[in-house]
């Protein structure tokens, strides 16, 4: 990411249960304006896939069902129009881009990138319009950070 951007916290939220972080997640759609790329981060097991359910069935792309990790295929496309793309970057080794996973010019189109894993694009990653972080505190308990990207 671009060292010279403002990052402006945007909000944050405690979840205590998998259906309260869906909830979040559909609020977190109502804000989200195409085109956008969300890089969402925090540990195996944090939430990032739970939250993007709620993300991708409140921009109406696909049921919260419908929506599984793509840690195996590394890109999931919801939406008749594939407008919603949703990338896990878990098994990556190193540094790559989003062009060589076929999300080049993206971001020019009315789509959402949500990237689970989304630190492992270092420098290579175009600057996000949302950045959320995800923390396990402990049973049930997640903390989730909204950060809003600029410059
Ligand atoms: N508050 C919570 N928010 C999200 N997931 C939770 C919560 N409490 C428990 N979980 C469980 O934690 C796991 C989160 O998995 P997942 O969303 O796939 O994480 P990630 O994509 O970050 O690896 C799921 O098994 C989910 O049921
Ligand atoms: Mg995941």
């Amino acid at each position: 990411m671009n060292r010279q951007s403002t990052i402006i916290s945007l909000a944050e939220r405690v979840t205590h249960s998998p259906e309260e972080t869906v909830l979040f997640g559909r609020e977190i759609a109502v804000h989200l304006q195409p085109p956008c790329l969300v890089l969402l981060e925090g540990d195996l097991g944090a939430g990032k896939t739970t939250l993007v359910k709620g993300i991708v069935a409140g921009l109406g792309a696909a049921s919260e069902d419908e929506v599984t990790s793509p840690s195996f295929t590394l890109v999931h496309e919801y939406g008749s129009a594939g407008s919603v793309y949703h990338a896990d970057l878990y098994r990556i080794e190193g540094a790559r881009d989003l062009a060589t996973l076929g999300l080049e010019d993206l971001s020019n189109r009315a789509t959402t990138v949500l990237v689970e894993w989304g630190e492992k694009l270092g420098d290579n990653a175009p600057t996000p319009c949302v950045k959320i972080r995800m923390e396990h505190l402990g049973s049930d308990d997640r903390r989730i950070r909204i950060e809003r990207v600029e410059g």
